[in-house]
């Protein structure tokens, strides 16, 4: 079963009747990832010159624009490039928003904006440790940024000038996979979050669910037959395109590509169309345990 969906949707404020954003959502709250191969981020004549690596501060893989405190990491270059960098990036937030805004009305209300990626970098060739290594399977969880069962929604858009692909690889869905993984996830040490909260290691307090959504990151990642045989589909996502996920769901590897836009934004789980889909009951019945 594909775990991508091809809409033929080609503006970035859709209209929708209530029935086909439902039916959408459904999809996506899924696992899917819904791939627009018609919705491209047009950049302006001026901005073509931001395709280009020199503009990382080559610190950081990214470089992250926080629109809501005008703040932008991990660039370089003078300040009146670097405003017309923040004001490319914040163009494809405006947008990215505004399509989930259009496809889900449901989710409005309840969404948080996180701040923005620009990905300049080519992703080949990137040293990294096992568990840096995105190039292996994984669903998205942070050591430093507990969420306690908050959704990562994200919007991804491939600008890359010379047609080279984002190439992905997407899993089994999550269900499948975390019942996989079970009997080697571990439970935490006992006082383990409050240590790491202490500490500031981590910005709030660790739940189970980010305990355990760790733990799957890493068996995920750790397991070298399962990179190599589990169950996977290779997908290109080719330049001009633009596509959406929840990527603490949807097991995904990035392995070739140049120049992305992405976007995420938290969604609490009671603003989903369906609650039931998410990682979280899924992982609380399996372990039979509350874990937020
Ligand atoms: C990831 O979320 O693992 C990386 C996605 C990408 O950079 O294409
Ligand atoms: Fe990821």
């Amino acid at each position: 079963m594909s775990q991508l969906l091809e809409q033929t949707l080609a503006a970035w404020n859709p209209r929708l009747t209530p029935v086909q954003s439902q039916q959408l959502a459904l999809e996506l709250e899924s696992g899917k990832a819904l791939y627009f191969p018609n919705l491209d981020f047009a950049l302006r004549p001026d901005e073509s010159r931001f395709l280009d690596p020199r503009w990382s501060d080559r610190r950081a893989k990214n470089i992250s624009y926080d629109a809501a405190r005008n703040s932008l990491k991990g660039a370089f270059g003078n300040a009146a490039d670097l405003g017309d960098l923040k004001r490319m990036i914040g163009r494809f937030q405006a947008q990215a928003v505004g399509l989930i805004n259009a496809l889900f009305p449901a989710y409005r209300s309840a969404l948080h904006v996180a701040p923005t990626s620009f990905r300049p970098l080519p992703v080949a060739g990137r040293v990294s440790s096992w568990r840096h290594d995105d190039a292996r399977l994984h669903v998205d969880a942070f050591p430093s940024r507990p969420n306690q069962g908050e959704r990562i929604l994200r919007v991804f858009s491939n600008i890359n000038p010379r047609g080279a692909a984002r190439e992905w690889r997407v899993g089994e869905p999550f269900p499948a996979l975390a019942a996989r993984f079970l009997p080697q996830l571990r439970g935490p040490l006992p006082g383990a979050a409050r240590l790491l909260h202490t500490l500031g290691i981590t910005k709030s307090r660790r739940s189970l669910y980010d305990h355990y959504m760790l733990q799957l990151h890493d068996c995920m990642k750790a397991d070298s037959a399962y990179q190599r045989s589990g169950p996977q589909e290779a997908m290109p996502f080719p330049a001009g395109s633009s596509w959406i996920c929840f990527s603490d769901q949807l097991a995904h590897a990035v392995i070739g590509g140049q120049f992305l836009l992405e976007q995420t934004l938290h969604l609490p789980i009671h603003a989903q169309y369906d609650p039931q889909r998410a990682p979280l009951p899924i992982l609380e019945k399996l372990l039979d345990q509350r874990l937020v």
